[in-house]
């Protein structure tokens, strides 16, 4: 590693007193050196000592001082995908663009997301390629940048719009079959270019000892519902494909393009969705976030700023969102520029912030989990409760007119546990519509939750969490725990 990405940083002049943002690895990690000081005044500075990195799409053409300044992540808005560097046996050209972006990106203490290996769009001399083709450009792509990279796009947008919840029909995914027609792609004797794509990928990156790690990434999966508290089937499909194929994916990207169309909403329960990926153990980040200024209906109040600092929250409440990455520094610049999504105007290097910028640092400054939930958390047990060697168990809910998301959290007693069960009595009315994290008998009165395969070992005192989304309301809530 460049011994150069080991010093204690000054991040573009701006010195970091109380947390030091290192590049070890390709990871971002954040070292306390003292008191809390004075806030921040650059989204990265902010960022770094919240724990998570706060990024910005680039192209070689923008590399104005602001970018350097003010973001310690860089995704390549155009320049890493395939229609740019791929040759249609999988080999690569025209890296130039590339390589600009991800030398300026060391050169100024920031991580690169490189985007996007398997896609359907902008495939250029890809398109209709084998999955041994494509196998072959995602071993020289990310070989070619190695642990420069951090974190790759591996599968961009597999899922198809209008909220299905099916794969798209296009290529590459046409390549898939469903060879004993249950309707997934997820079976011993079933083709999916997702799976496929991410074990060579995770090949690579084992054979040549990379950081590098590997996201799945896609839009209008940010929310558990979309307008009108319909279940996100887009995000629930996307959530059975990170837990089916866990041991390849390493974080998810929300794009989190919000706008007015009925999927691409802000929803009030952005934070439980963020917080069930979280729960499969995968770094979940905004990856593409740029908010509409003029939304309007949605869920949690309009008002840019006041959207922008929402979403930043959300992410901020949850410790394993590790990242968000705005699509572009300024509305002039942006691909939707009549929606002036981003936090500044003004263009060619010549910026000014927006309240939407003021509202994201603010919020960054002050640090994760600043704010109560909307809704104080339900506890059964008392705080004073001494742990038992069984298991107990507490509810947190984030409720609506006529909904909630439950978060429940199981802690082991005095003694490790193998498995557990929670039993919850629903009030009359009340129907659990989805849940995660556990393996659910019932959907109304008294419903089990057990645990799945991953998360029913506890040692003495350690806790898991799973969800659970519902319809009425969610009152009196008492959890019985038994552990095996
Ligand atoms: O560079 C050429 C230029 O030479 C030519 O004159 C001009 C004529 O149209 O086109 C220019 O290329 C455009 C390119 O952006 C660079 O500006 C393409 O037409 C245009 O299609 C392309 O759009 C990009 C879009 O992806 C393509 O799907 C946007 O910049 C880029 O922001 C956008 O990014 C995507 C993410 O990759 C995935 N998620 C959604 C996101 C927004 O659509």
């Amino acid at each position: 590693m460049n011994s150069s990405l080991r010093q204690r940083k000054k991040v573009a002049g701006v010195a970091l007193p109380t947390a030091v943002l290192l590049l070890v690895a390709g990871a971002v990690t954040v070292q306390s050196t003292g008191p809390a000081a004075a806030a921040e005044t650059t989204l990265r500075a902010a960022a770094a000592k919240a724990g998570l990195f706060f990024g910005v799409a680039a192209s070689p053409n923008r590399l104005h001082p602001i970018v350097g300044q003010e973001f310690n992540q860089l995704t390549p808005e155009n320049d890493m995908k395939p229609d740019r560097i791929a040759t249609s046996s999988g080999g690569l050209q025209n890296t130039g663009g590339a390589d600009t972006l991800v030398n300026h990106a060391r050169s100024n203490n920031m991580l690169v997301r490189g985007h996007t290996l398997v896609w359907h769009s902008q495939a250029g001399a890809l398109q209709g390629a084998s999955q041994a083709t494509l196998n072959t450009f995602i071993g020289n792509a990310i070989n070619r940048w190695g642990s420069r990279i951090a974190y790759w796009d591996v599968v961009n947008e597999a899922l198809e719009d209008n909220n299905t919840g099916r794969r798209r029909n296009q290529w590459p995914h046409s390549m898939n079959r469903d060879a004993n027609g249950d309707g997934d792609f997820f079976d011993a004797g079933d083709t999916d270019v997702i799976r496929d794509s991410f074990i060579r990928a995770k090949q690579v990156v084992q054979a040549g000892g990379l950081t590098t790690k590997l996201c799945i990434n896609d839009y209008d999966v940010e929310g558990l519902t979309v307008r009108g508290g319909t279940p996100n089937r887009k995000a629930n499909a996307l959530y059975d494909i990170v837990r089916t194929y866990r041991q390849y994916i390493d974080c998810v990207g929300f794009q989190a393009h919000f706008n007015d169309n009925p999927n691409s909403i802000i929803t009030n329960d952005l934070q439980a969705n963020i917080q069930r990926f979280a729960d499969l153990g995968v770094e979940v980040h905004l990856s593409e976030l740029d908010i509409d200024d003029d939304l309007s209906n949605n869920d949690i109040g309009a008002g840019q700023a006041e959207n922008y600092r929402k979403v930043v929250r959300a992410c901020l409440n949850v410790a394993k969102c590790t990242g968000i990455t705005v699509w572009g520094i300024s509305d002039s610049e942006s691909w939707r520029s009549s929606e002036r999504g981003l936090l500044f105007s003004g263009g060619n290097g010549n910026y000014q912030k927006k309240a939407a910028y003021h509202a994201v640092l603010d919020e960054l400054n002050k640090g994760r989990s600043a704010t109560p939930p909307t809704t104080p958390p339900v506890t059964s047990d008392p705080p004073t409760t001494p742990p038992t060697a069984g298991c107990s168990a507490t509810v947190s809910l984030n409720s609506w007119t006529g909904g909630f998301v439950a978060t429940v959290r199981v802690t082991a007693g005095t003694s490790p546990i193998n498995g557990w069960n929670v039993q919850l009595t629903l009030p009359s009315g009340t129907t659990v519509t989805n849940a995660w994290s556990a393996n659910r008998t019932g959907t109304t009165g008294t419903v089990q939750f057990s645990n799945v395969s991953y998360n029913g070992s506890l040692n003495a005192g350690q806790y898991t969490e799973f969800g659970f989304q519902g319809t009425g309301a969610a009152t009196g809530l008492t959890p019985v725990c038994t552990a095996s």
